[in-house]
Formats: structure tokens, C-alpha cells, sequence
């Protein structure tokens, strides 16, 4: 029978098997993973969703605290245009975070890092610039383009060494997207290395509107084949969301179309994930009705969860002295509907409630998942003390590769 090992995604000349682990920030798709999945010979993305936070925390870095006491007179200001990330120092952390994984890679995989647009920093350009480019520099073999429509983003790389030689992708949602990025990206003759259909079972921010369960993934994969195949591009396409065993990669190949898969939920669960254990359990405690699409999320997108997300009895007041991840000329919505509370707004007229997305995903309180989050307590088994085993990454992606069917293998703790 058919499994995923069958079949080869080819880059630069050298074939991988077709199955990337997507970013997922903040610092969930931990090094720990990636690295993991890579020594395997796989493709596994780092996020780059508040870097300078992560790297304080693996690199003993200062970012952060320097950040915080420069602009603590800002605390209680409405809006926080006068507050910007030191460009330099970006640069400097995205070198150091993403050159110190590069130096453990085995080169048998790839290592790529999400780069989310909606990140904007206060700065939405200057800062997506250095970030990009930072990552060339420090290695990287591959930047998938997210959360956004990244018109500009090709042009912002385009005159790095290094702009023709490291994967260039983007996660797109519709044709739509797709054919406006094209139309960009063709003024420099450079075109995408890959293309990630996400679907609206996926995990992070959907890229739908409110009617995101009218659409399907396999709709959306196909038109987009079509739509390539309509302008002569061979440009492998990856579909993401809801593909949860290794049969439903195969079948998403052989059946819709795909040339590969993105997947995530599966692995938010294994030992190397940067999700901490309580997070880790909870998602294995799920069932169906336990996850919700809401708006709690400032950046504008409907984003998927856990109902019991800590985030959103948690309330806190608008962080952007350390963090500001999220700023744009001064304001970011949550800060907004701060600023309307403390004004004495009525729950209506702030519209659904938001959390600050900086300080919730900087302490894992947002506990976003993908559609399938209940099922993950079919991949494992639950240890005497009444806990659930974690896999490794390996047993994840040994499933995936090497199932067929319907089938799972359970994962079981090593003897
Ligand atoms: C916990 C979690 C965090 C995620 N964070 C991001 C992110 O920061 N940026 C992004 O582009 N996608 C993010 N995603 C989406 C994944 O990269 C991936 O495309 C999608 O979840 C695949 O579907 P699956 O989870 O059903 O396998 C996240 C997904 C999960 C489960």
C-alpha cells in the first residue's frame, strides 16, 4: 500500500521526502524540534515571531530588559509612536538565533524559518527587511512567507547574495492571493521555490474570514494546481490542515493533487516541541467541542484554540515596552480597545474581547491548535501515573512517512 516515503519533493537537485513541519511561533517550533526533524532529512521551519525574546531566552541575550527600562517612562502613554525596535540589535539576534541552529544542523534536512508580515514591529517594513535578510545571513535554507500577502517582501531580499539560492515560499489561502503575489514577484524574475496551501483546518491564524468552514482544503489545493498548470509554473504545492495521518499526506498526493504536506498539530505534542507540558496535556485532553475559532487575536485574523486558552481569563494591560511585536505607527488593537476600556467604553461598542497576543504567546497562554487537536490522543498512550506519553519527533515523523490507511502507529515509550 501506498505511504508517504513513496514519493519525492525535489530542491536545488537533492529529493526530500514531501512532508514539512510548519512554523509555529513563539518559539514552539523550538530548535529542539526543527533540529530533530532535519537530522531525520526532513524540513522543519523555526518561527521568527518575537526573535529577539526568543533569542534573550537561548542565547543569554539582553534584548528585551534593554527594550524595556529604554522606553519605561512610555508605560502608560495611549499610543507608542515614539517607541521602536533598535534595527541593529534585531539584525544582531536573528544572526545569533538563527546562525546558532544552523550550526547544528546535519545537513541530511532543511531548516526554514516562518516569517509571519503581520508582525510589524512599529516599523513594518524596515523591520521585515532586517529580519529577512538577517536570516539569509545567518544561514537559512529556506523563508516561508506568512500571515500576510508579503507583496514587497521578495523585493526586500532581492539584494542579498544569497536571494536566488535560499527557498523562497508563501502560504497562501486562495488562488487570489496567490496570483497578486505572482504578478509581484515576476518584476524580478525570481519565482517561488514552493507554495503552502493552508486550509481552514490549520492551527495559528486562519487565513479565512468568517466563513472560513465553508471552505476545504482540497478545493483550494486543486484550483491552485490548476491555476499553476493554466500559467506553465511547476511550482510544488504544499497542503496544510487537518492532515493527520500519515494516509491522509498520501492520499492529499495522489488523490487531490499535492506535490506535499505542511503539518503541525501532530507535533506540539512531542518531547523537543517548546510548548510546555501543561500545554502539551491539554491538547491531549481535548475533545472536538473543546476548540473554538475566535477573535482574541489583535492582528486581525481569526485564529484557532483551545477553549480553556489561559490567555483568555488572563487579563493584562497592553505590553508593548518589552514586546510591541504587533505596534503599527504607534497603536496595535489591543491596545486600542485598552485605551477604550479605560475610557469607560461599553463591551459593545469594543466589539469581541482580545488579548495582548506579545505577553500571552511569550508565556505559552495561547494554547492554538489545529482542528484535529483531539484526535492526537489516538497517536499515543496514556503512562500508569495518568499521564500521556510524549512522542519524539521521530516517532511522529517515522509515522507519517511509513503509515498507510487509516492507520496510526501509536506511539510507546522506548523500553
Ligand atoms: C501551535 C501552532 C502554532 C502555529 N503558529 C504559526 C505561526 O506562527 N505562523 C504560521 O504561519 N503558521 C502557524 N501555524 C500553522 C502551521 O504552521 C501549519 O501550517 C498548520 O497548522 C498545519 O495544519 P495542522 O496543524 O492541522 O497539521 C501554527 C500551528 C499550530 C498548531
Amino acid at each position: 500500500m501506498a505511504c508517504l516515503n513513496d514519493h519525492r519533493v525535489t530542491f536545488r537537485g537533492k529529493e526530500y521526502v514531501p512532508l514539512m513541519v510548519g512554523g509555529m511561533g513563539t518559539n514552539i517550533s523550538s530548535a529542539e524540534m526543527v533540529l530533530a526533524v532535519e537530522k531525520l532529512g526532513g524540513i522543519a521551519h523555526l518561527s521568527d515571531a518575537m526573535l529577539m525574546d526568543v533569542a534573550d531566552r537561548v542565547c543569554g541575550t539582553k534584548y528585551i530588559p534593554t527594550k524595556t527600562m529604554q522606553y519605561a517612562k512610555m508605560r502608560g502613554s495611549a499610543d507608542k509612536k515614539d517607541m521602536h525596535f533598535d534595527l541593529a540589535q534585531l539584525e544582531e539576534a536573528t544572526k545569533k538565533y538563527i546562525g546558532g541552529v544552523m550550526e547544528k544542523a546535519t545537513g541530511k534536512g532543511l531548516v526554514f524559518l516562518n516569517v509571519m508580515e503581520k508582525l510589524t514591529m512599529n516599523d513594518p517594513m524596515g523591520s521585515l527587511k532586517v529580519r529577512l535578510n538577517a536570516a539569509m545571513d545567518a544561514g537559512i535554507q529556506g523563508i516561508t512567507l506568512s500571515a500576510g500577502l508579503h507583496l514587497a517582501s521578495f523585493k526586500l531580499m532581492s539584494e542579498n547574495p544569497r536571494f536566488r539560492e535560499v527557498l523562497l515560499g508563501f502560504v497562501v489561502s486562495s488562488v487570489r492571493a496567490l496570483n497578486l503575489i505572482l504578478k509581484r514577484t515576476a518584476s524580478l524574475e525570481r519565482l517561488p521555490d514552493y507554495i503552502v496551501v493552508e486550509g481552514p483546518k490549520a492551527g495559528g491564524h486562519l487565513g479565512f474570514g468568517e466563513d472560513w468552514a465553508e471552505h476545504n482544503l482540497e478545493d483550494i489545493v486543486r484550483e491552485v494546481k490548476a491555476f499553476l498548470k493554466e500559467k506553465a509554473l511547476d511550482i510544488p504545492v504544499f497542503a496544510a490542515g487537518g492532515v493527520f495521518t500519515g494516509g491522509d499526506a498520501t492520499r492529499m498526493i495522489e488523490e487531490v493533487g499535492a506535490d506535499g504536506v505542511q503539518v503541525a498539530t501532530r507535533f506540539v505534542i512531542t518531547q523537543e516541541c517548546g510548548m510546555p507540558a501543561a500545554g502539551k496535556y491539554a491538547y491531549l485532553n481535548a475533545v472536538e467541542e473543546d476548540i473554538e475559532v475566535n477573535h482574541l487575536s489583535p492582528t486581525g485574523y481569526l485564529m484557532r484554540m483551545l477553549k480553556n486558552t489561559p490567555a483568555k481569563k488572563m487579563v493584562v494591560p497592553p505590553n508593548c515596552e518589552p514586546y510591541g511585536f504587533l505596534l503599527n505607527q504607534g497603536m496595535c488593537p489591543y491596545l486600542k480597545q485598552w485605551n477604550q476600556k479605560l475610557a469607560g467604553a461599553t463591551a459593545e461598542e469594543m466589539g469581541p474581547a482580545m488579548c495582548c497576543l506579545c505577553t500571552h504567546m511569550k508565556l505559552y497562554n495561547v494554547w492554538t491548535c489545529g482542528a484535529t487537536t483531539y484526535r492526537l490522543k489516538e497517536t499515543t498512550v496514556k503512562l500508569p501515573n495518568g499521564t500521556w506519553y510524549l512522542p519524539t519527533c521521530e516517532q511522529v515523523y517515522r509515522d507519517y512517512l511509513y503509515s498507510t490507511g487509516d492507520d496510526i502507529m501509536v506511539a510507546q515509550p522506548e523500553a
